[in-house]
């Protein structure tokens, strides 16, 4: 089926790449000609494991077409998917001046009964909006179908192969049709891929639980109108942010307590009605949606007259947690006298797995220690060069961690790379100046590393 993609970000060149690999003609449509330059050399523009080689497949087998023209993609295409960026304004409502934008210019390129896909995040009732607001511009018949998006950073290709529920929602049932079986062909490329070899990240990041969904595809998916599809997403990832939120306020009081937040959580998580996963205690959540979706939701429910509370206190905890760890680094520094104190983060990328720096918490607590004038270093495996203009120039960044470690007195894991999580302390442990360690994403051994001489302060045990 000829396919255009609007936008290429995480979204739309995952999924761009894998219908082409699927065996489908597909435009993949981009305002922004460098990205395209080197989509069109045969790789991603941004770091997401095992990505490269569907895009490489797909730019050989001439399937995947980078373009920035709706004229030459639209009329050849069957079906239009949107999937370009929805950030928040000043206010924290959604910013939708792209989304108009891609519906303007598909409305104008369109021939007879296109199916435009909606994987867009937006708040309920955009679609609607967009229906109308294209039936100004062109008098051709079109449908629309919401089609959420769940999938993760840094496991993109995995978590799109291996796709858990695939919801859609909007009022033709023969175009959902027609959507369900693009993507059943996506399923079917799953079948003939070794799932193992993406999984890498999926399997170090604890928050993925990791599983292979064997049921049918027809079985995954969840058939709805357009408002409540819309509803779906901004749901899941607002309680997905109350879930680590939760999590984040029992190690307050585990901290207080001398409870081990982990611990709790790990038996607490067993009860299926809660589960394992999104519990785990640490800086807090960031990226490019949590943060925007939670603050969307909010200012959506406030401009219809409902106090979302609950959400507000979501983000006040979230923020609370960059507050909360530089306080455990003035305390060290003020307790123990420490002169010219030089602190190391490691990591600072909102999470492993991906060079984003979006809203990462990593980077919000090395500037704000950066502001109180103690010597900042910094690292990370994939994002130094995205960190470079959000970083005070205090700040020093390193390229490797055996530099960053050598004379420091406070070491913070940031970002839980596994290249952090397993750093070899006995190997490093002279080359500290004081031996303090802060366990950012409660991921050290506390008592090996006790055992090793050094001061050990998790998030919450
Ligand atoms: C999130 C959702 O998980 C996806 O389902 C959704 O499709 C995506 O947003 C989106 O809206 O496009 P993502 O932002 O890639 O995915 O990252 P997550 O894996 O959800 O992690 C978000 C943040 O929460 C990270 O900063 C991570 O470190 C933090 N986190 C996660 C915790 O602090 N504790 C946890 O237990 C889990």
């Amino acid at each position: 089926m000829n396919t255009t993609i609007v936008g290429t970000g995480y979204v739309g060149l995952t999924t761009g790449a894998l219908l082409a690999c699927a065996g489908h003609k597909v435009y993949c449509l981009d305002i922004d000609k460098e990205k395209l330059d080197v989509i069109r050399s045969g790789r991603s523009y941004f770091y997401e494991p095992g990505l490269d080689t569907f895009v490489k497949e797909g730019i050989e087998t001439g399937n995947l077409i980078p373009t920035d023209s709706y004229q030459d993609s639209i009329p050849n295409s069957e079906i239009a998917i949107i999937s370009v960026g929805t950030p928040s304004k000043e206010d924290g409502s959604t910013d939708l001046s792209y989304i108009e934008s891609a519906f303007d210019s598909i409305a104008q390129h369109m021939n007879e009964n296109l199916i435009i896909v909606q994987k867009s995040t937006v708040p309920v009732g955009t679609g609607e909006n967009m229906i109308q607001r294209v039936k100004e511009k062109s008098n051709k018949n079109f449908e629309l179908v919401s089609c959420p998006e769940f999938l993760s950073e840094g496991t993109a290709v995995f978590d799109t192969l291996n796709i858990d529920r695939f919801v859609v929602g909007g009022k033709s049932d023969v175009a959902k049709k027609k959507v369900i079986s693009l993507f059943k062909s996506i399923d079917d490329l799953a079948k003939e891929t070794d799932l193992d070899q993406l999984s890498e990240f999926s399997s170090i990041y604890r928050n993925k639980v990791e599983k292979y969904i064997d049921k049918d595809f027809a079985e995954r998916v969840i058939s709805m109108d357009l408002e409540s599809a819309e509803m779906v997403k901004v749901t899941a990832n607002s309680f997905l942010a109350m879930k680590i939120s939760f999590a984040n306020s029992i190690a307050r009081i585990c901290d207080l307590t001398g409870a081990d937040v982990t611990k709790v959580m790990e038996a607490v998580g067993e009860d299926e009605r809660i589960g394992k996963s999104f519990l785990y205690a640490g800086l807090g959540w960031g990226g490019g949606c949590f943060p925007k979706d939670v603050s969307g939701l909010y200012q959506f429910a406030e401009q219809k007259g409902f106090d979302f509370g609950l959400l507000k206190q979501t983000q006040k905890v979230n923020a609370q947690q960059v507050r909360f760890a530089s306080k455990k680094v003035e305390d060290i520094i003020s307790q123990n006298n420490i002169e010219d104190p030089v602190v190391g983060i490691l990591g600072l990328a909102f999470k492993p797995g991906t060079s984003d720096v979006r809203e990462s918490q990593s980077i919000k607590l090395a500037n704000k220690l950066a502001k109180q004038d103690y010597q900042v270093r910094v690292s990370d495996p994939q994002s130094i060069e995205e960190s470079r203009g959000k970083l005070d120039p205090k700040i020093s960044i390193y390229d490797k961690v055996e530099d960053l470690i050598y004379g420091v007195d406070i070491l913070i894991l940031g970002t839980d790379w596994p290249v952090y999580t397993n750093l070899d302390f006995e190997k490093y442990q002279d080359k500290f100046r004081n031996k303090y360690l802060i366990d950012g994403r409660n991921r050290w051994d506390k008592t090996k590393l006790k055992k090793l001489g050094f001061v050990y302060k998790g998030v919450g045990k």
